[in-house]
């Protein structure tokens, strides 16, 4: 028996990232849950939804440039006050030790196990938010959460989840099964 709840944006957990742009010269930072992932070709676009009336956007449209970190578990408290405090009225450049990659004004965080820097691609109008769309320009990632291939190992980034219903941080879970492999066995008994 399921209930009606009305019209719930029921889309969570969603990943907790730390998106961060030059704001009148300085560094700025706040905690961003709503993103998305827009394509998976090249080049590759992410996009999240910011409020209007966020300090960030402003560095974000005059550089045209930006990051998006994903920090650990171990960076909950930090990553809770930029998302508490305003950038209009707290300097949060300082909270995080920073490091530049190959874009000027996308301000990384050396505490994130995974950093991305973006260059603008599109501004999307939506009600009391703007969509940002960023091409991705390069991934920083710590030695430490890669595979030997290479690739990003989630488990051992430890990324924060955001749900909406309890707003509490919660933590990643164990894997399930393989993806586009474990619908294998259904698909053969399935033919024609
Ligand atoms: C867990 C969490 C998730 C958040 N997600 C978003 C989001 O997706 N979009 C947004 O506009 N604000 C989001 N916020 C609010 C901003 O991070 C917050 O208002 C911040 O202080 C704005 O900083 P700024 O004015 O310096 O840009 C979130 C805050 C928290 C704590």
């Amino acid at each position: 028996m399921k209930r009606n709840l009305g019209p719930v944006n029921a889309l969570y957990p969603s990943l907790i990232t730390i998106v961060g742009a030059v704001v009148d010269g300085k560094p700025n930072f706040l905690a961003v849950a709503h993103v998305g992932i827009m394509n998976h070709g090249q080049p590759q676009y992410l996009s999240f939804g910011i409020n209007k009336n966020h300090h960030t956007p402003k560095g974000i449209l005059e550089h045209r440039e930006f990051s998006v970190c994903i920090p650990g578990e171990n960076l909950v408290v930090e990553t809770d006050y930029v998302g508490l405090v305003t950038g209009r009225n707290t300097d949060k450049s300082q909270v995080f030790e920073l490091f530049q990659g190959e874009l000027e004004h996308a301000p990384l965080i050396q505490g994130c196990p995974v950093c991305m820097e973006c260059r603008l691609a599109r501004v999307v109008d939506f009600e009391t938010h703007d969509v940002f769309i960023g091409e991705i320009v390069a991934t920083h990632a710590e030695e430490s959460v890669l595979r030997e291939d290479g690739t990003i190992d989630i488990a051992r980034v430890r990324p924060l989840l955001f749900d909406m219903a309890s707003i509490k941080y919660w933590s990643l879970g164990a894997e399930v099964a393989p993806c586009w492999n474990v619908g294998k066995q259904l698909k053969a008994t399935r033919r024609g």
